[in-house]
């Protein structure tokens, strides 16, 4: 019945007989004509509906919000002075001749136009959340972007294979969703937090190229860029070394960005060791269009009086940074409180500076509470190594060097934003080389960086247990503008250097048989080197909408709590479901946590 889209009327369609369906976006009447507002997902056109036809004109009278409507009529031009140059249809308008009302509405909990609805509400009510032109156009755009991404790598011969989303647990540093077996009482199934072992496994299976789009889950905490539920373009590959899956991975970005967005990514994605990063910026996730960097100035302040600056700055796992704010001598008391609270959050204990009135009359020029306790090589030096000029600000940071790194790291990021020195455009760049493991002093013992299963570069199996503390691993993560788009490696491909790995790790030789044994086996039996890497289809999808969230170009996304207010999920289930599973629950059954949205 319908035989265009309201949002696609053009000047060419003047004089058609049109029949529209749509939702009414809004009414208004005026003076005896009745104006309404018809949407679908192309846009709107407005409709007109005049009292000569009594009948569809009563009917139109009738109409609110939300309603969905068929409505035949004549597209004609717009007088002159009421065009609306905002709207692509804005040219024309359609003379409602018939009207049928196919289904009534509700007042709606929300305009559709409305910007501030709170997230909830948002959530709660989805399915009028899409209806907004925004929402339709990210989750077309998303679309679009895994079209493109599954030709890119059929193309090149990658074969798409589902792996089991029943399965054990898939060490990827996060806690596991736990679902019960009916069969097996008292044993559960972990959900993926990624098919990595499948992966490897399908490798080892001869299918030389894998992808999959596929959902991991991870209970985690959740961020802007977290969800519990998310969708990875998982990717592996057989006799390929990292700079060829590097070097793919950066072409397929390149050929998705220019065919979705037609923007030209840069070739080739420039290369940064994890060292390098966190030295420069604090993170191994830098944000290159943030023009600020860390530099060192510990060596400088060894010797003086200030403990604060001397203690860490003598300790060889503490840093002493200086972050150089260009105009940043304007900034206020308050707002220097307000970064100093901020760095707090990352364990700072403070967060000292030296406003650069005039840097050619020395100490005179300068303005600070510590200034009194550094001796004058010392103000000269970090003058000098941070090139502060008139009007700036220096920042510093002195602690642990994680601290460090993630307080002023994250304050880099933060000025950049606030003090609009992000420079516009795409920045992507590889980060190599990270370290293989981490020590927990907490837990005391090793962490993998990535994952058990990554190579180290060049060590032997027992060169790596020898000292595992300085392995650098194979593997690299794909960074955009300060996001993680993606990460991978070059996995450990025998069983000796697997061994050795999970050793390292603590995994006794009997757990390993226990949690890994299939993965153990299978390196016995003639496994090809491989190597992958998995993106955040989410993520990459938020940045290239333009999205503040993952959750914005997600259909249903849940809270912050990990629930879905849209299903009210997860659920309290019957005694007798519960009982069928051998489960007792001690918690009162509906206790629940208050749910919020970050
Ligand atoms: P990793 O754990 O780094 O690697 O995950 C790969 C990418 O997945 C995205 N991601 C997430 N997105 C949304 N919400 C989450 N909770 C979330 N967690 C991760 C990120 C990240 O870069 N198996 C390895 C990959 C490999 O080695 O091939 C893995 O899962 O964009
Ligand atoms: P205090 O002597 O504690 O009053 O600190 C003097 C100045 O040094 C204040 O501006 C503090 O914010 C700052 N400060 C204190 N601890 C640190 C730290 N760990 N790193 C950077 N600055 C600090």
């Amino acid at each position: 019945m319908r035989t265009h889209y309201c949002g696609d009327l053009r000047e060419e369609h003047i004089e058609q007989s049109v029949t529209l369906c749509g939702w009414v976006h809004r009414r208004r009447d005026h003076g005896g004509v009745i104006f309404v507002d018809l949407r679908d997902h192309r846009g709107l056109v407005q409709v007109v509906f005049d009292p000569d036809a009594e009948q569809t004109f009563a009917l139109a009278e009738s109409l609110r919000n939300e309603f969905v409507v068929a409505v035949q009529g004549r597209v004609r031009r717009r007088p002159d002075d009421t065009a609306n140059a905002d709207l692509p249809t804005g040219q024309v308008e359609v003379l409602g001749l018939e009207l049928q009302v196919l289904n009534r509405a509700s007042t709606p909990p929300f305009q559709l136009d409305d910007e501030d609805v709170n997230e909830e509400h948002r959530m709660r009510y989805r399915y009028i959340d899409l209806r907004r032109p925004e929402m339709q156009q990210r989750l077309r755009l998303r679309a679009r972007v895994v079209r493109a991404l599954r030709s890119f790598l059929d193309a090149h011969d990658f074969v798409d294979v589902e792996t089991p989303v029943l399965t054990r647990a898939t060490p990827e540093g996060a806690r596991d969703y736990l679902v019960p077996s009916r069969t097996h009482p008292g044993s559960f199934f972990a959900l993926p937090q990624s098919p990595q072992l499948f992966k490897q496994l399908l490798m080892m299976s001869g299918l030389d190229r894998y992808y999959q789009i596929v959902r991991c889950f991870r209970d985690e905490d959740l961020r802007a860029d977290r969800q519990p539920e998310f969708t990875q373009l998982d990717i592996e590959t057989s006799f390929m070394d990292e700079a060829a899956i590097t070097g793919l991975m950066e072409t397929m970005m390149r050929e998705v960005f220019a065919q979705v967005l037609d923007i030209a990514l840069p070739d080739p994605f420039p290369r940064m060791t994890y060292a390098e990063a966190v030295h420069r910026f604090g993170s191994d996730r830098p944000d290159l269009r943030i023009p600020l960097e860390l530099v060192e100035v510990a060596d400088l302040l060894q010797q003086v009086e200030f403990k604060v600056f001397a203690g860490p700055a003598a300790d060889p796992q503490g840093r002493v940074t200086a972050l150089r704010v260009p105009g940043g001598g304007a900034l206020t008391r308050k707002e220097i409180d307000t970064y100093t609270d901020f760095v707090g959050r990352y364990g700072a204990k403070g967060l000292a500076y030296i406003k650069c009135n005039d840097v050619t009359q020395g100490r005179d020029g300068l303005q600070s509470p510590i200034l009194k306790f550094l001796p004058d090589e010392a103000v000269t030096g970090i003058l000098q190594r941070s090139a502060a000029e008139n009007g700036d600000l220096v920042f510093f940071g002195a602690d642990r060097a994680s601290v460090v790194n993630e307080s002023l790291g994250a304050l880099r990021v933060r000025l950049g934003h606030d003090m609009n020195f992000v420079e516009p455009g795409w920045r992507p760049l590889w980060v190599v080389e990270f370290p293989m493991f981490e020590w927990d002093a907490r837990e005391k013992r090793y962490t993998a960086l990535h994952h058990p299963f990554t190579a180290p570069i060049g060590a032997a199996p027992d060169a790596l247990l020898a000292d595992p503390g300085t392995a650098i691993s194979r593997a690299y993560d794909m960074v955009l503008n300060g996001t993680e788009l993606g990460g991978g490696s070059i996995r450990i491909h025998t069983p000796e250097m697997q061994q050795a790995a999970f050793e390292v790790l603590g995994i006794a030789s009997e757990e390993a048989r226990e949690k890994f044994g299939f993965l153990l086996d299978a390196l016995q039996f003639g496994c090809p080197p491989h190597g992958g890497i998995a993106f955040g289809l989410d993520r990459l999808v938020m940045l290239m909408s333009g999205a503040g969230s993952i959750r914005d170009v997600m259909a249903f996304p849940k809270t912050q709590s990990a629930t879905c207010l849209l299903t009210d999920a997860p659920s309290v289930v019957p005694e007798e479901q519960l009982r069928e599973l051998g489960i007792r629950l001690r918690v009162p059954a509906g206790q629940r946590a208050v749910d919020e949205v970050e």
